[in-house]
Order: structure tokens, then C-alpha cells, then sequence
């Protein structure tokens, strides 16, 4: 196994721990995520409220812990829904973690075997960044 493959298991069973932590009432559907950020690994799981729109993914959960820690790069994401196959992280995620590596390694796994591995600007590409903002185009 190459040593990717290897840092890639180890980052979905911190996610796969994480997932055990999930509240999820309403959907019933429990995810975790793990954040591989400066040598560092940060967790997250859905938390879900009664007010629907105003659950928490676990990615986000994932990114605001590794933030919290100082850091604004990551390298990597695990994600663990309880879909058969690998769970893909949503748009707003996506989005989301863009933020801090457009071209981010995502782990994907599910409750089955399969492991689905991507990468940020695959899964969005050409994402709205920071360098945007920065820009005078458009302005008047
Ligand atoms: N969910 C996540 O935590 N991450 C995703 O990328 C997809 C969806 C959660 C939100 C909600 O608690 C449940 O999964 C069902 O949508």
C-alpha cells in the first residue's frame, strides 16, 4: 500500500470515529470528518436542529475546529455518511472549504468498503476565492 493510501485510511477512521458522535434526530443520516491540517488531524460530525436549516455539516464542524487551531491551510478531508457507497460532501461544503485549499484531497467513504478519492478542484471547480475580492474589475 503507498503511503498515500495509507495517511488516506487513517484520516477516514478519524472521520469514521467522528461519525459516532453525529446528531442527527431529524435525517437519521450521521456524518463525520476529519481535517488533515498542519501534521494535525481536526474532527467534526453533522449536528442537526430543529430549525432544519440551521444544521451544521460535518465538514464545516471538521474546518472550524482545524481554524480554531490556527490553521488556515489543509491538506486534507475524510468524510463518512451513512450512504452504501462514499458519501460526497455537499455544495455548500465544497464551497466552504475552498476556502482553505482549492485543491484539497477529499477521502470519501461510506458504510460499505469502497473509498472514493478526489480532490477539491475536481469537485468545484473554478470556485469563488479570495483573489476575487482583491480584484478592481468591475468596479466602478
Ligand atoms: N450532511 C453533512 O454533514 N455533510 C454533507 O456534506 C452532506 C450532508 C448532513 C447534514 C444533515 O445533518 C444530514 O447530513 C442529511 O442531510
Amino acid at each position: 500500500m503507498t503511503e498515500s493510501k495509507q495517511t488516506d485510511l487513517a484520516l477516514l477512521a478519524f472521520a469514521r470515529e467522528a461519525q459516532e458522535k453525529a446528531y442527527a434526530p431529524y435525517s437519521d443520516f450521521r456524518v463525520g470528518a476529519a481535517v488533515f491540517a498542519g501534521g494535525e488531524i481536526y474532527q467534526g460530525c453533522n449536528v442537526e436542529n430543529a430549525a432544519y436549516g440551521s444544521t451544521i455539516c460535518a465538514e464545516r464542524g471538521a474546518a472550524m475546529a482545524a481554524v480554531l487551531a490556527g490553521h488556515t491551510f489543509f491538506d486534507a478531508i475524510a468524510i463518512v455518511g451513512d450512504s452504501e457507497a462514499p458519501t460526497s460532501p455537499c455544495g455548500s461544503c465544497r464551497q466552504f472549504l475552498a476556502e482553505f485549499n482549492p485543491e484539497m484531497r477529499i477521502v470519501m467513504g461510506g458504510s460499505g468498503d469502497a473509498v472514493e478519492v478526489s480532490s477539491l478542484d475536481v469537485l468545484l471547480p473554478e470556485a469563488f476565492v479570495r483573489g476575487y475580492l482583491d480584484q478592481d474589475a468591475g468596479k466602478a
